[in-house]
């Protein structure tokens, strides 16, 4: 059915913000990829992509943008605000990359993200530490089905006359004024959503018909995976979870491609674990010298704080548990993984291998909220390494120490490590 043509899906498999980002770069060169396609989520995700001396924001953008001959895709599977997604456009732009019809092609089956839902996701202040961005109010619309469509951004005057009406009808349903809510004026709103569909028109198309005729063309696909394994609707820490399905599970139903064409999953797991929002971490370090030197600084490349939100995230050793959990559930068959380097230094490591839940120890991880909140990590301590690491290319060349930490988690989450980020920069990178 789907030709010879193939789809890497690429995962992250702990609480999101693992640095997928960096992995596609490196399999959009080393699998020759054709097309990169978003298949969950919308402007809930953060990636910082540095070109050159500039650093850009990127939320709704599929990663491929810096490639000329690679067609991105955001794909049926995803909500997109699309006020937020013209601006996006018009940063990336600033940086030189002009998308066109080709090197963009928007789901006109994608859901919209409505102001209303904005106004909803704030109104309820916080309830599970949301990035208040519409996403789970869209996703409920989507599922009720009461959402509108990309499509509708063919026409620019009815898709603003709806954004228009939504938000007088969430004003007064929650009072105050649009201002208060969202920082613009209702003419504002109105001008901003009639240009924004005018940027997106040329951009929206049938993407899963595009994908599958590029699957029978023999190609390879990139499906890029937002957030992660356990903020899954399905197979995370629910209710702190986000709305969609992040997992590989995902992809076919959020790209309109058959399951069956999925070779490889690749997943991505950071080893300074963090998390945003609320919701049970096993592992956290809630205090002390060792929670900001593993968070970092705010404003610098891996300075630990939310892409979309600035939050600072919570920080926590790496657990076994949870990775061998994602290994499983996404069928992932390569590992990634970031931040070496920012464990040089460390007298010891520690690495969760278990839980004390009561007078229980148990070792496979659990979705459970109310077991999890009320477990103590169980770890087993490995020696650190006092040396720069953040030029090495080789495995080999690590010290003896670091191939060992490695070498343990392969064994602790059954998969194995493909490659090693060992600073911010593209090249930074150990490849086995
Ligand atoms: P929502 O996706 O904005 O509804 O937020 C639901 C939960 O997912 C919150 O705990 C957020 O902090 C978390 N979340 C959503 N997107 C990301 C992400 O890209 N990285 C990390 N956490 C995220």
């Amino acid at each position: 059915m789907s030709g010879n043509g193939v789809v890497i899906a690429v995962v992250g498999t702990q609480f999101g913000d693992e640095g997928k980002g960096r992995f596609i770069d490196n399999l959009i060169r080393s699998e020759k990829i054709t097309h990169v396609a978003r298949y969950n989520g919308g402007p809930n995700a953060g990636h910082k992509l540095s070109v050159g001396n500039q650093t850009i924001s990127l939320h709704a953008m599929p990663s491929g943008i810096f490639y000329d001959d690679i067609c991105n895709v955001i794909g049926n599977g995803t909500v997109i605000n699309p006020i937020k997604l013209a601006a996006e456009l018009a940063d990336i732009a600033k940086l030189g990359i002009k998308l066109n019809p080709k090197t963009l092609v928007i789901s006109n089956c994608a859901h919209l993200i409505l102001p209303s839902y904005i106004i909803e996701d704030i109104a309820k202040n916080g309830h599970i530490g949301t990035t208040a961005q519409g996403i789970g109010p869209a996703y409920m619309a989507k599922a009720q089905r009461s959402g509108k469509l990309a499509a509708i951004l063919e026409n620019p005057e009815d898709f603003a006359q709806l954004v228009t009406s939504d938000a007088r009808a969430a004003i007064s349903q929650h009072g105050k004024t649009l201002e208060e809510w969202l920082g613009i004026t209702e003419a504002e709103l109105t001008e901003a959503a009639l240009s924004a569909a005018k940027v997106l028109q040329p951009h929206l198309g049938d993407t899963g018909a595009l994908l599958r005729s590029v699957l029978k063309q023999g190609k390879t696909i990139l499906a890029e995976g937002a957030q992660s394994t356990l903020l899954d609707i399905n197979h995370g820490t629910y209710p702190y979870v986000t709305s969609s399905s992040a997992t590989s599970a995902g992809v076919a139903p959020g790209l309109g491609i058959p399951p069956t064409a999925i070779r490889e999953v690749f997943g991505v797991a950071k080893l300074t674990m963090s998390r945003v929002g609320e919701g049970p971490f096993p592992t956290e370090i809630t205090e002390g010298e060792l929670l900001g030197s593993m968070r970092g600084t705010k404003g610098t490349v891996d300075g630990e704080f939310g892409g979309t939100t600035g939050r600072p995230r919570r920080m926590g050793w790496f657990d076994a548990l949870t990775v061998r959990y994602a290994v499983e559930v996404n069928g992932i068959s390569r590992l990634g993984l970031t931040k070496l380097d920012r464990l040089t230094g460390y007298k010891n490591l520690k690495i969760a291998t278990g839980y004390l839940c009561g007078d229980q120890h148990i070792t496979e991880f659990t979705t459970n909220c109310d077991v999890l909140s009320n477990c103590q990590a169980v770890y087993e301590t490995l020696p650190g390494w006092s040396e720069d690491i953040s030029s090495v290319t080789e495995f080999g060349a690590l010290p003896k120490n670091a191939q060992a930490y490695i070498k343990r988690i392969e064994e602790l989450v059954g998969a194995p490590v493909a490659m090693i980020g060992v600073g911010a920069e593209r090249d930074q990178m150990i490849i086995r």
